[in-house]
């Protein structure tokens, strides 16, 4: 049987060596399925605005809809670390706005820790939020609130001077509290340095084998989201293809006649 995962079990992942397994989900039934399956940590991203809302990136994501993910995301989860995605402006503006709304994560969505993306900067926000014992994850590299700042869908830290600035926001965001950073977009080399250095856990996604846990969109790895594919984004499943054939089938199947049968009627 899984055993709750929480913020202590993460950190302990990395102590003992086992690699972290994460993913996103946005609804009750990718809730269940993924803890069923045994996830670690189940993130509510913002990716939700590209996934589930059709926008083009994560910046128009309010608070309300990651309420709402969360609150169904966790009704189906009983074993995994439930973290819920601080989107944008909801925490970049002063501490006290960004305590507001982790407090509605956890108290409305359930949430048992949130994620907020940045360095150096954020390090006030985020020691205020863990003194008051919300658990709060980072995110670095690739931040894709920050891709209009970026210019476009880049890997990060490729110069020096990125590089030493995202290990120096890295060692800032252990020293502010966190228990875990993201690490997204990334060369393999830095991520396995970040990962050295932190005594927290770095979860990669685009950022090699070297990082203590992985996470993916649940949505990409499952091929259910399949206008772009990533070149991080193994594919484990053809889901919108197998959705594509059922859906032609059903419909041949009512012009046909062919359903319902009597076995499914009353
Ligand atoms: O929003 C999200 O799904 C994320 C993951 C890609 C880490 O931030």
């Amino acid at each position: 049987m899984n055993k709750k995962i929480r913020v202590s079990t993460i950190l302990k992942r990395k102590s003992e060596g086992v690699k972290i397994t994460a993913l996103t989900a946005y609804d009750y039934t990718f809730g269940y399925l993924l803890d069923e399956a045994g996830v670690d940590l189940i993130l509510v991203g913002d990716s939700c605005g590209n996934v589930c809302a059709g926008y083009e990136t994560t910046l128009p994501v309010t608070v309300d809809e990651v309420v709402y993910h969360t609150r169904s995301v966790r009704q189906g989860v009983k074993h995994a670390l439930l973290v819920a995605d601080m989107p944008f402006m909801s925490y970049q503006e002063t501490p006290e706005l960004a305590l507001h709304n982790a407090g509605r994560f956890m108290k409305e969505g359930g949430a048992e820790a949130v994620k907020v993306e940045g360095g150096e900067h954020i390090c006030e926000t985020v020691r205020r939020m863990v003194e008051i014992g919300i658990p709060v994850m980072g995110h670095l590299g690739f931040t894709p609130q920050s891709v209009h700042e970026f210019g476009g869908y880049k890997v990060r830290g490729q110069d020096s001077k990125e590089a030493e600035k995202m290990k120096a926001d890295a060692l800032a965001l252990q020293d502010a509290g966190m228990f875990a950073v993201v690490l997204e977009k990334v060369p393999a080399q830095l991520a396995k340095e970040i990962s050295e250095m932190l005594t927290i856990p770095t979860i990669g996604i685009g950022a090699g084998p070297h990082c203590d846990g992985q996470i993916l969109v649940s949505y990409d790895m499952l091929g259910l989201f399949d206008k772009v594919q990533f070149k991080f984004a193994r594919r484990y499943a053809s889901l919108a293809d197998d959705i594509r054939n059922a859906v032609n089938g059903y419909c041949d199947d009512v012009k046909s006649s062919n359903f319902p049968s009597q076995d499914e009627s009353y």
